[in-house]
């Protein structure tokens, strides 16, 4: 085997449905579970999301058992392990949620990937700048964002809580898409 194909588990997209509302929840609640912050979202909850206008989603579906390391062939990619979604406005467009399952998913490209896909349709869509807040203590996931190209760009006071009343910040970070898309050229309405 080429150590290219042991580098990495190559993640299958999906665009996401309110079908999978329930896939999608639970995903979410594993993903967030260290951060008593972020409230689970209920299937129904998830469902509504999807339903609305510019909202987009994907699945990461990836080989089941994780990978160890050293041994990340490829077999069958049919587990679903990580989550995005996305909201377009007009030339803006939100991240609503984006993660990977702990426990040997992370740290192997599968959220850069979902990012970047999301980006591809949401650039094609004509929009201009993405957004997303994430939580001041958060460093994982603002590392992540900046790689990305993601900036800092504000401070949200207060902006989540716990079940225990503790609050703390949101960090708004921004990153704008590609300036050779037609529609950053054309003059605005
Ligand atoms: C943040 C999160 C989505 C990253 O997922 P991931 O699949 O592990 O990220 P990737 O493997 O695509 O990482 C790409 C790059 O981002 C950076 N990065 C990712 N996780 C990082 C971490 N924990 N610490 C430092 N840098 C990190 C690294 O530069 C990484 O590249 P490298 O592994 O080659 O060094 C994941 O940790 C997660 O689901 N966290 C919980 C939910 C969450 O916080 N979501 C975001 C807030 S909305």
């Amino acid at each position: 085997m080429t150590p290219a194909l042991r580098a990495a588990p190559r993640p299958r997209l999906q665009p996401a449905t309110p079908a999978h509302a329930a896939v999608l929840a639970a995903l979410h609640a594993v993903c967030f579970r260290d951060q008593p912050w972020h409230r689970p979202w209920r299937p129904d909850e998830m469902a509504d999301v999807l339903a609305l206008p510019g909202v987009r989603g994907w699945l990461a579906l990836a080989p089941d058992p994780p990978p160890a390391d050293g041994d990340t062939e490829a077999t069958d990619m049919d587990t679903p392990v990580g989550l995005l979604l996305v909201q377009a406005v007009g030339f803006d467009a939100d991240i609503l949620t984006l993660g990977v399952l702990p426990g040997g998913w992370r740290r192997h490209g599968l959220a850069r990937a979902l990012v970047q896909e999301g980006e591809k349709t949401l650039d094609v869509a004509g929009v201009e700048r993405v957004h997303l807040e994430v939580a001041e203590r958060n460093i994982a996931a603002q590392t992540f964002y900046a790689r990305l190209g993601y900036s800092q760009v504000g401070r949200r006071p207060r902006y989540y809580h716990d079940e225990n009343g503790v609050s703390q910040d949101a960090i708004t970070m921004c990153r704008s898409l590609s300036q050779s898309h037609p529609a950053a050229n054309e003059p605005r309405p």
